[in-house]
């Protein structure tokens, strides 16, 4: 005999098990049944001292749900799958725990607010994870940074060779990259701090409640506004999945860029044995899987993204059950995004970077052109006119076959009188990139500056997410007092 649904009572008969099985969402909420509890622990503390419930029927609801804290942390804790969601799960077991007194502690509560309630806390914890996964990936981008001051590499735009620029400088776009990430999840995290218990089915309640009370026990920072809002709202939901979306795909062209790295063709570099994978039938083979499926794996968070925004696009005030629909892609696709974020760091951190064929391909491709120009700006020659000297100069190396450094003055004076012998040293590749000294250039003056800004971003970020979740424990213990 299945249990009834807490709503059973204007009902004739039970609900059919297609209609359970349809409608359930223990499969995917049974991840948050440690925040449920403590949601319910808060809302009973505040029961009782608001004199909405009796202490005693309060002291045996906090007693049962300590017992059900235990049991989740023993394993002991039962899903009872003829039951809809965790919210029934758990308030069935107290009632098994403790008797009838269990009934009393939804008074003022509903599982609309309570849902908005449990996800919002199970995703402060998920973007914390996030959060130290992406910034354990920026430290390795810096430390590769700090070694790598003075590897010089092409730099590119449109796949075509551009100007030198260090690996350092090359490494530490990625770092500011996904730095902006982490803040942008931190930044959601605020604003998703504001706890809707107590909002209730969607006009509040006639109990005299204490949502202050209860936000601070659940270590939010405040109650939501409005309690209509809060049990219709998702776009925290929307806001988190466009966080993950934008570092996945940051994580994604990052993975692309070290499938060709590692081509024979490029060989810029070569992944160590341990973060690769062989061929069943080439024997030869060393394959790069590990980036081309965190790129494969991009699909499915942006997926997400999409799906909140197209589930939520027609939906009504106040709760509407779409919004079910809400946690699985999301808690996937943070779950998906922070185990690529982890993989990536030791690819990265055991890459062998090589130097020899970087070096080889900044000969080739007039990469110093630019700085022909340049040249030519100190002699007073206008910039434009200069970029038309070099552009036919560079002519005339590629009918030669010759670099431009390997052109004697004579040949380049056919170009411009102005060019004399102290053009070799300006166009050498070391001297094109010490002169690119201004702020966020590749020289390594400029790089070491931005190293210190991207280490103190670091360490403020780390801040943030030790005390978060410090706070978090201290909630957690206060309430199990
Ligand atoms: N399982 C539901 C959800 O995740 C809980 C809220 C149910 N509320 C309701 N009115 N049926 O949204």
């Amino acid at each position: 005999m299945s249990k009834q649904a807490l709503w059973s009572g204007r009902f004739a008969g039970g609900m059919a098990e297609s209609t359970l099985d349809y409608t359930s969402s223990l499969d995917t909420d049974s991840a948050m049944v440690f925040f449920d509890v403590m949601g319910s622990l808060a809302h009973v503390r505040m029961l009782k001292k608001c004199r909405i419930i009796p202490d005693e029927d309060a002291d045996k609801i906090i007693e049962g749900l300590k017992t059900i804290v235990s049991e989740i942390e023993d394993g002991s804790f039962e899903f009872d799958y003829t039951l809809e969601d965790v919210h029934t799960c758990v308030e069935y077991r107290l009632t098994d725990l403790i008797g009838p007194a269990g009934g009393k502690l939804h008074t003022g509560r509903s599982r609309n607010d309570q849902v908005a309630t449990d996800f919002r806390m199970y995703l402060r914890e998920a973007v914390l994870d996030t959060v130290s996964a992406i910034d354990n990936l920026v430290d390795t981008f810096i430390k590769v940074a700090q070694d790598h001051g003075e590897t010089i590499l092409p730099g590119f735009t449109h796949m075509q060779h551009a100007q030198p620029v260090t690996v350092a400088q090359h490494y530490l776009a990625y770092a500011f990259k996904l730095g902006r990430d982490a803040d942008r999840f931190l930044d959601a995290y605020e604003r998703m701090n504001k706890c809707p218990l107590g909002a209730a089915a969607l006009a509040g309640t006639t109990y005299p409640i204490d949502r202050k009370m209860t936000a601070e026990a659940l270590g939010f920072t405040s109650p939501t506004e409005n309690s209509m809002d809060s049990v219709s709202d998702r776009d925290f939901v929307t806001e988190l999945a466009f966080c993950a979306s934008q570092t996945a795909v940051h994580l994604s062209s990052l993975a692309e860029e070290l499938v060709y790295w590692s081509s024979q063709e490029f060989a810029f570099i070569e992944m160590d044995d341990k973060y690769t994978t062989g061929s069943s039938i080439m024997p030869q083979k060393k394959n790069p899987d590990i980036a081309e499926l965190v790129r494969g794996r991009t699909g499915a968070v942006i997926g997400t993204l999409v799906n909140m925004l197209v589930m939520t696009k027609g939906l009504p005030l106040t709760y509407n059950r779409d919004l079910q629909e809400d946690k699985k892609p999301l808690m996937e696709s943070l779950e998906s995004l922070t185990q690529s974020l982890t993989i990536m760091a030791p690819v990265i951190s055991t890459m062998t970077i090589n130097k020899a064929r970087m070096r080889e391909c900044v000969e080739n491709g007039f990469i110093n052109a630019t700085d022909l120009a340049d040249y030519l700006v100190i002699k007073d020659v206008p910039f434009r006119e200069a970029h038309g000297i070099v552009g036919e100069a560079v002519r005339y190396c590629i009918d030669n076959d010759k670099k431009l450094e390997e052109l004697s003055v004579e040949e380049f004076k056919k170009f411009s009188e102005r060019i004399g012998d102290d053009v070799y040293d300006y166009i050498s590749i070391e001297r094109c990139v010490e002169r690119r000294n201004s702020i966020g250039g590749t020289s390594p003056a400029s790089t070491d500056e931005q190293m210190l800004i991207a280490i103190s971003e670091l360490m403020a970020r780390e801040d943030i997410v030790r005390q978060e979740n410090g706070l978090a424990e201290r909630c957690w213990n206060a309430l199990l007092e």
